[in-house]
């Protein structure tokens, strides 16, 4: 594989003296989908804005396809398309000609039959003579998307996708990223919804406060959901765990009153049989037990606040 996207220590004071982007690195494969994934204000507009050429870094670098988004703008920037996070139409216009135009923009010459190709490819073929504002919200987005197509970009950015857009359309939009995958765009979205970082992407890149805190597989941190978490109450204080129970690796709580087992729900054996017959035959009298399952909102809430240790 092959990074077609190189970020490199990108940083970006605003002219305030806000830094928004602390320097940034991260590398984007051809072909994979990558959600950045941060709540608000974290810089992830910042970030695809500097990308884009659209705000100018003031530290650190990034290329597309080995053009630098600086100094070779015009060859960086006719590899991107970019969905911005507003919908900024003009509500008259007709649809297929916000892509004849998108096209007029980047220097390509007209091509109905590319238009066509994007049209239906975003199911607007229906809609093309119709205007921007005869559309439904999800199907302007869908605009957007197809405008920031029609120049046969090999990167696409959609900044927050399924902002303001309600379940059904949001699965739609699912869809709609992973057939674009399938035609072998690039893509980089944005969103602060864990589930749909799970949904679409390939990996995740959290983003906090102009940081990225980690990037990771999503079937990684879908292996970390897999572990589950048992905790039972006691009805007698321990002072520590006992000898006999040291394979199950517990962890006792401060007060003695609890015992937590941490287990994997997709191992063929979880081993909670055997710990029950264990805390029996040692004497040990629960007084209740619960499980609970990390969710990707666990682990990014543990993320941060390790972060915060750290600091
Ligand atoms: N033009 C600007 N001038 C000064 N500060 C800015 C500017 N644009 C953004 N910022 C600040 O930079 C930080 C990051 O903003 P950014 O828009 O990149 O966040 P975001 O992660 O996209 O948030 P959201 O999820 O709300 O879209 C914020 O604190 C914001 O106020
Ligand atoms: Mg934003």
């Amino acid at each position: 594989m092959t990074a077609i996207l190189k970020i490199r220590d990108l940083e970006k004071t605003y002219d305030g003296g806000f830094q928004a982007l602390k320097g940034v690195t991260l590398d984007i494969e051809e072909g994979e989908i990558l959600a950045l994934l941060g709540p608000n204000g974290a810089g992830k507009t910042t970030l695809i804005s500097t990308v884009c050429g659209i705000t100018v870094p003031t530290g650190g670098s990034a290329t597309v396809s080995g053009h630098d988004v600086q100094r070779d703008y015009r060859k960086a920037r006719a590899e991107i398309g970019l969905v911005p996070q507003e919908i900024n139409l003009e509500p008259f216009s007709i649809v297929e000609n916000n892509l004849h135009l998108s096209r007029g923009l980047f220097g390509k010459r007209r091509d109905p039959a590319t238009v066509e190709r994007v049209l239906k490819q975003l199911s607007l073929w229906d809609k093309r003579k119709n205007r921007v504002h005869e559309l439904s919200g999800g199907m302007k987005r869908r605009v957007l998307i197809a405008k920031a197509l029609v120049h046969e970009p090999r990167v696409l950015f959609l900044d927050e996708p399924t902002a303001g857009v309600d379940v059904a359309l949001r699965k739609d939009m699912w869809e709609t990223v992973a057939q674009l995958k399938a035609d072998g765009v690039t893509i980089i979205l944005t969103t602060h919804y864990i589930e749909e970082a799970e949904a679409m992407a390939d990996r995740v890149a959290v983003i906090r406060k102009g940081e990225i805190l980690m990037v990771e597989p999503t079937s990684e941190l879908m292996r970390r959901l897999g572990r589950k978490e048992l905790r039972i109450d006691l009805r007698e204080p321990l002072s520590e765990v006992p000898q006999a129970l040291s394979e199950y690796e517990l962890e006792l709580a401060e007060d003695g009153l609890a015992l937590t087992y941490s287990y994997d729900t997709q191992a063929d054996r979880t081993g909670i049989a055997g710990l029950m017959r264990a805390l029996s035959d040692n004497g040990i009298i629960l007084k209740d037990i619960q499980t609970r399952q990390s969710s990707l909102e666990d682990i990014f809430v543990d993320l941060v606040s390790e972060e915060e240790e750290s600091a």
